[in-house]
């Protein structure tokens, strides 16, 4: 049944990428990057930004700079900073209020993947006749968006370059997804001065959820030549410079780096699709509020050796480009690859296991991974209910190592 159900939807998915590929932002990146988007912003003839970001950044100083900058070139900035990890529905109605009170022209969304999740919300909202509940799904945008900036603070979630969002329904315990190529955003910037102080703990989720992306769309059926291109390159300068980012955050190269790997990584999965990580990991978060990234962290060495029966000659690719090896054995290279994320994870404090889980919840946190996989996701291998459990089984244990036939 579930293949069945896979083939018609990954057809279509298939047919739709072949004809469409994502506009990539334009892109700023070095020390004084935001203050070039804001430049930007205005050239483009917009006046009252509405600034979407968090309360810890908004007073902790770290957007000062910029707040000073925008109005020194006479705009008049609104700040909302309200954002929260797994931003809900209320998060972005308060940030729609803001917006729409003070006659917003433009969202500006400083922060990580949840400010610019909402802020994308936000934006099309503010332009829409809908309410916020029925722009979700794909392709419900009515208007287009308010133009739309985003200084990335975190470099993992891609958010700055895809075409979608995700907010949580608190409700449901359900994420729901918004996608439509008008939430790409017309530009981003990668500023270093404010890339360095992501912490490092947030500096290995996130980086470890920019991994999964480039590995889930180069293991996709939906891949292409362009896909895999850029998903292998974020794959190797991830493992070349997130160690650098997490044990030296003032390394301003090693942070522009990681920066350039999300983005790549985040065009490459927006184009080829995602997988089982993402599918299990989005469950996990909205039971347990688990940080996106921490739980594709620890989700992603399970599914990888899921999928090694279907891509093992895939991996062996990665291990290639990763090593110039110029062994053949593709089932041990294949086990390099693998081994070698189970390093990287070690190496950047990934834990083995999520303690918040209870086995309680794996009967309906597998029922919805699957299904937001068959219906989203052009995965390599199909799984079963029975080995989603098993995954969640083993994150309860932590064990990374487990077997499958
Ligand atoms: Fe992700």
């Amino acid at each position: 049944m579930i293949v069945m159900l896979h083939a018609p939807i990954r057809i279509a998915l298939r047919a739709l990428s072949t004809f469409y590929t994502p506009q990539k932002p334009l892109t700023f990146s070095g020390p004084d990057a935001a203050r070039k988007l804001a430049d930007l912003m205005v050239v483009n003839g917009q006046r009252r930004p509405l600034i979407v970001t968090d309360s810890f950044l908004l007073q902790n100083g770290m957007l000062d700079d910029l707040i000073t900058f925008l109005k020194g070139r006479g705009c008049h900035v609104t700040t909302f900073d309200g954002i929260i990890p797994n931003p809900t529905f209320a998060v972005v109605e308060a940030g729609l209020k803001a917006s729409l009170d003070n006659k917003c022209d433009a969202v500006f969304a400083v922060g990580g993947g949840s400010a610019i999740d909402a802020a994308k919300v936000i934006a099309a909202a503010s332009t829409s006749r809908k309410s916020v509940k029925k722009l979700t799904g794909t392709l419900k945008g009515d208007a287009p968006l308010l133009p739309f900036y985003v200084v990335p603070t975190t470099s993992g979630t891609g958010s700055e370059v895809t075409n979608a969002a995700v907010i949580s329904d608190t409700e449901t315990h359900k994420k729901k997804f918004f996608v439509d190529p008008k939430y790409i955003p017309i530009a981003a910037a990668f500023d270093t001065g404010l890339l360095k102080s992501l912490p490092a703990p947030m500096t290995a989720a996130t980086g470890m959820d920019a991994l999964t992306h480039a590995i889930e769309a180069y293991t996709s059926r939906n891949r292409f030549d362009d896909t895999d291109r850029d998903a292998a390159m974020a794959i190797k300068l991830l493992f070349e410079y997130l160690p650098i980012a997490y044990e030296n955050g003032h390394d301003e190269h090693a942070r522009e780096m990681v920066a350039l790997a999300s983005f790549l990584a985040g065009f490459s999965f927006t184009k080829a699709s995602l997988g089982y990580v993402h599918a299990i990991s989005h469950q996990i978060s909205a039971h347990y509020n688990t940080p996106h990234g921490l739980a594709n962290a620890v989700i992603l060495p399970r599914v990888l050796r899921f999928n090694k029966k279907t891509c093992a000659a895939r991996f062996a690719q990665l291990e290639q480009i990763l090593t110039a090896s110029a062994s053949n054995d593709t089932d041990l290279l294949a086990e390099q690859f693998i081994s070698r994320v189970d390093a990287l994870a070690d190496r950047v404090g990934i834990p083995a296991s999520l303690t918040d889980l209870q086995s309680k919840d794996f009967g309906v946190i597998s029922s919805d991974a699957l299904a937001e996989a068959r219906s989203s996701y052009a995965v390599p291998r199909v799984m079963r209910r029975s080995q989603v459990t098993r995954v969640l089984q083993s994150v309860l244990a932590g064990n990374r190592d487990l077997t499958f036939s």
